[in-house]
């Protein structure tokens, strides 16, 4: 066991595991943010992804030892039910999930390609969520949520 310190969603946090627990494990079982997904467990399918340092990574494979004292976002750190944040209410407003279950991990590799770059080609966007499996296959509709998303951002940027 070691005590790890990080940052999740701006607030620090120490935690007493194994080094090698999945930062997956800490998210959903020490931390109790349960919007990142375990999908396959192999980083494979991207349910699990978060940011590291800005950086979009899967967290099921991601040891707890290598992001001491990193900044880490997760789906609960871009927005809440009242004050979504501009991807999460593009999505909503385009119907873009299905059952929902890969929307955390593809939102979060959209705000990070959004975060570079807001004015994204639809092949730059598809591009940036290719980590990211959809079982359901509402591709079409997640595409158009980010270039909604990227066009709101662009207004706002505006002002
Ligand atoms: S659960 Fe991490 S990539 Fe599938
Ligand atoms: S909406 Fe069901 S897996 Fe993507």
């Amino acid at each position: 066991m070691q005590l790890i310190s990080l940052i999740v969603n701006g607030r620090p946090v120490t935690i007493t595991a194994d080094r090698d627990t999945p930062l997956l494990d800490i998210l959903r079982n020490h931390l109790g943010l349960l919007g990142t997904k375990f999908g396959c467990g192999q980083e494979q399918c991207g349910c699990c992804m978060v940011l590291i340092d800005d950086h979009p990574e899967k967290s099921c494979g991601k040891p707890l030892s290598t992001v001491a004292g990193k900044a880490i976002t997760t789906i609960e750190g871009l927005g809440t039910p009242d004050r979504p944040h501009p991807l999460q209410q593009a999505f909503l407003d385009e119907q873009a999930g299905q059952c929902g279950y890969c929307l955390s991990g593809i939102l979060i590799s959209a705000k990070a390609l959004l975060d570079r770059n807001l004015a994204p080609s639809r092949a730059e966007i598809a591009a940036a969520l290719d980590n990211n499996i959809c079982r359901c296959g509402t591709h079409v509709r997640i595409l158009r949520a980010v270039e909604r998303a990227a066009a709101r951002l662009r207004e706002g940027a505006a002002r």
